[in-house]
């Protein structure tokens, strides 16, 4: 790694769910530290991690995002004002979430949100700045669709965010766990990526991405 970005190796995932999980094996694989947290006792994800992501570490998510160069949101939107944001201070946070309806309820924060769901999430969070990427791919597809650098069937993942640091941090996690990272340099073009946008469950390559995405970005500059 260059330019003073230290690389990352212990990630914490809040929401030991299907996309929590999923992430957790994959990023397990890739050689990274993970621990997974759901809302509450560390007791109740033990099980889980043991079954679902073995070599992931149950933990309070307080205790989960103490050490962490990387915190991972995974839970369901309309969950989001259960999560203590103060736990995620100083740590680079990506955002896997998505505002689903059908299982968030109507929110009108993210009903209206023209930028995106990730620049709301930031703010209802507090935070700096908040990375999105993980977000458009199906849990189910992510850990079969990984394939090595220089695959031909190599897909793509889009990572936003307005830090450059921290895209750059991140994108070397989504390159080294099995995709070809496309950096967004905004947050708001997380709405891109998000359902109803362009790539969302297109499983699309770099090239994809980056041709349905430049006339879109070119138009919004
Ligand atoms: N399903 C997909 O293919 C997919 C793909 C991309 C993105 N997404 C998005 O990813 C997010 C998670 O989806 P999912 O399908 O994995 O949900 P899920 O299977 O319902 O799991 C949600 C998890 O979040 C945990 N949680 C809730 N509040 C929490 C908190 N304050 N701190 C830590 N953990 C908390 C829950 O734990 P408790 O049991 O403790 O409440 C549960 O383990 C959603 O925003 C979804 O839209 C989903």
């Amino acid at each position: 790694m260059t330019g003073g970005i230290d690389p990352i190796r212990r990630v914490s995932i809040l929401g030991a769910g299907r996309v929590g999980t999923a992430l957790a094996r994959t990023l397990v694989d890739a050689g990274y530290q993970v621990t997974l947290a759901g809302s509450g006792d560390p007791e109740a994800v033990e099980m889980i991690a043991a079954f679902t992501a073995p070599g992931a570490r149950a933990r309070w998510a307080r205790d989960a995002t103490s050490d962490a160069d990387l915190v991972v949101l995974a839970l369901p939107l309309h969950r989001l004002p259960s999560l203590d944001p103060t736990i995620l201070a100083d740590r680079v946070v990506v955002d896997a979430m998505n505002y689903w309806p059908p299982v968030d309820g109507i929110i009108a924060r993210f009903e209206g949100a023209r930028h995106g769901t990730s620049i709301e999430v930031r703010d209802v969070l507090g935070l700096d700045r908040l990375v999105k990427t993980f977000n458009h791919t199906g849990y189910h597809d992510l850990e079969p669709d990984r394939r090595e650098r220089g695959h031909p069937d190599r897909l793509g993942m889009a990572v936003a965010g307005d830090d450059a640091d921290d895209v750059a941090a991140v994108v070397e996690v989504v390159e080294r766990i099995g995709y070809d990272a496309v950096a967004l340099q905004r947050l708001e073009f997380g709405r891109l990526i998000q359902p109803g946008g362009a790539i969302f469950g297109a499983r699309p390559t770099a090239d994809d991405i980056r041709r349905t995405l430049r006339p879109l970005i070119q138009r919004a500059a």
